[in-house]
């Protein structure tokens, strides 16, 4: 048995999570911690980069605390990360330029209407596999390069490097090292060609985005560089050596790793990705095709995507935002207090809708209310609209792959909670796996990290370690099923196009 642990950083949208893992696979340490959200303007969504940093580095102590070990007992260390966000900083001082623009803002809106107006849309789908929304990267970065004085030409003389925040974090650990990304991080950025591995020159013009401030892109799963000293708890160079954007880590934390097998991750958004090996295969179905991973000098892998925006977020908001619950987790006993939604739904497009309905100007909405409708009607409605949204982008996946899933293997916080998780199996009418680590993500980049250095020997080793905790049968009838999904539709129909006027 190999000795010494992996460390796994999981920056999140809402919070960072750190995770210390054994050679078996299991959790020594963990810990958590929430950072600040910013919403300058309705429909805008900022991080604070160094707050990430600075939290991300506590939380890391934490877990060594919790774990009680040692840094220089870590093999490697493995990064994950919210997705598609946009950070930019100075190379001589490491300190961003601005706020990081967040996946989930939406600023661009207008700016994508007019690229998909002049025609460019299927040209960007070809190269990217993603869709123009302004959920992906590119065009916040040419928002930020275009509303910053000078950040341009700054940016054309190297002076200043864009990166997502595995790029960010990495960067800060290797002490300026690494300016690198992954090829999962990559293929989010609207800037890369997830056929030819490049970043490509015609979206690049499109978007008027200088190439010298763009990463390095390397397999997920190699050694990038060792944490400086000075910024990594004065111990020894550790090899970072693992990068995957979240949803691709649970992927491969949940060893979906042949062609067919599918995940969900309940996060603040919620995000099925179904491995489809070496081919890029192209939805009809406006579903994403995005690289999964690269391992080693292995070929790249894809997958097919329904990215579903909030899910989550929508619980947080019901605690934050309204103060109706104490903590998620009452959201089970309250939807449990009432034993049927009595017609009350709730379509949670709170920063738009994304896949399979991609409106950027959809806003959340809460109908079928009564004189008798309670908090337990609502959070019932709102832990429901996961699964709604979940079987919204299963049904598109299995006619775009022509694959009937026999199961969906789930993770995340919301999947300790088994209300949700059998409505998700009645709804989809199709068996729910949900197993005994639940912090997929986590646990995927550490999978990552620990291969790239040999703590682990291969994904067969990994494999075997998934283990099933529960498995939820579908038990509603096809007719009640079929009818609460058709008036799902109905309410979604309605939200759409809200903020347009
Ligand atoms: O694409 C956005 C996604 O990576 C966010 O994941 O876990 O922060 O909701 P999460």
């Amino acid at each position: 048995m190999q000795s010494g642990y992996v460390l796994s950083i999981d920056q999140g949208t809402t919070g960072t999570t750190v995770l210390v893992f054994d050679h078996a696979g299991q959790v020594r340490g963990r810990a958590y911690s929430e950072f600040t959200q910013h919403y300058p303007r309705p429909g805008w969504v900022e991080h604070d980069a160094e707050e990430i940093v600075l939290v991300s580095m506590k939380v890391v102590a934490d877990a060594l605390r919790a774990a009680g070990i040692q840094p220089d007992e870590f093999a490697a260390i493995g990064i994950t990360n919210q997705r598609e966000t946009v950070v930019v900083w100075d190379k001589a001082t490491g300190k961003p330029v601005g706020r990081a623009i967040v996946w989930q803002d939406r600023r661009t809106a207008r700016y994508c209407d007019q690229l998909k107006a002049e025609g460019v849309e299927d040209m960007v789908r070809a190269k990217t596999g993603l869709v123009v929304d302004p959920y992906f990267s590119g065009t916040k970065l040419k928002w930020l390069l275009d509303n910053t004085p000078g950040l341009r030409e700054r940016a054309t003389r190297g002076e200043v490097c864009f990166g997502t925040i595995d790029s960010w974090l990495v960067y800060q650990l290797t002490g300026g090292n690494a300016h690198v990304t992954d090829y999962s991080n990559a293929s989010r950025t609207l800037l890369y060609n997830i056929r030819e591995l490049t970043w490509d020159a015609e979206l690049l013009a499109l978007f008027d985005i200088p190439a010298a401030m763009l990463p390095a892109v390397r397999p997920s799963s190699t050694v990038y560089g060792e944490t400086n000293p000075q910024m990594f708890f004065g111990t020894r160079g550790i090899p970072v050596a693992g990068i995957a954007g979240d949803q691709q880590a649970a992927l491969f934390g949940q060893a979906c790793h042949s062609p067919g097998m599918a995940k969900n991750t309940y996060g603040t958004g919620s995000f099925v990705l179904m491995n489809t090996g070496a081919d890029a295969v192209a939805s009809n179905e406006r579903l994403l095709t995005t690289i999964a991973w690269g391992v080693g000098d292995e070929p790249v892998q894809y997958a097919l995507e329904g990215a579903i925006f909030v899910t989550g977020s929508a619980v947080q908001w019901l605690r934050d935002g309204l103060g109706v619950i104490g903590n998620a987790a009452e959201t089970r006993e309250l939807a449990r207090g009432v034993p049927h939604n009595e017609g009350v739904y709730f379509v949670p497009a709170l920063v738009g809708l994304g896949a399979p309905h991609w409106d950027p100007y959809a806003r959340g909405m809460l109908i079928g209310i009564t004189r008798g409708t309670g908090k337990g009607h609502v959070a019932r409605a709102v832990l429901e609209s996961m699964a709604y949204q979940t079987r919204d982008v299963i049904d598109a996946m299995q006619r775009d792959s022509g694959i009937t899933l026999k199961e969906l293997r789930c993770d995340g916080g919301a999947s300790v909670n088994s209300v949700l998780m059998q409505f998700q199996a009645d709804i989809l009418g199709v068996e729910v796996e949900v197993p005994r680590i639940v912090e997929t993500t986590a646990l995927g980049s550490a999978y990552l990290a620990g291969l790239a250095v040999g703590f682990w020997e291969s994904k067969a080793e990994i494999a075997e370690k998934w283990a099933l905790d529960n498995r939820y049968r579908p038990r509603m009838d096809a007719d009640q099923r079929e009818r609460l999904y058709r008036r799902w539709h109905k309410a979604v129909d309605l939200a759409k196009g809200w903020a347009l006027d």
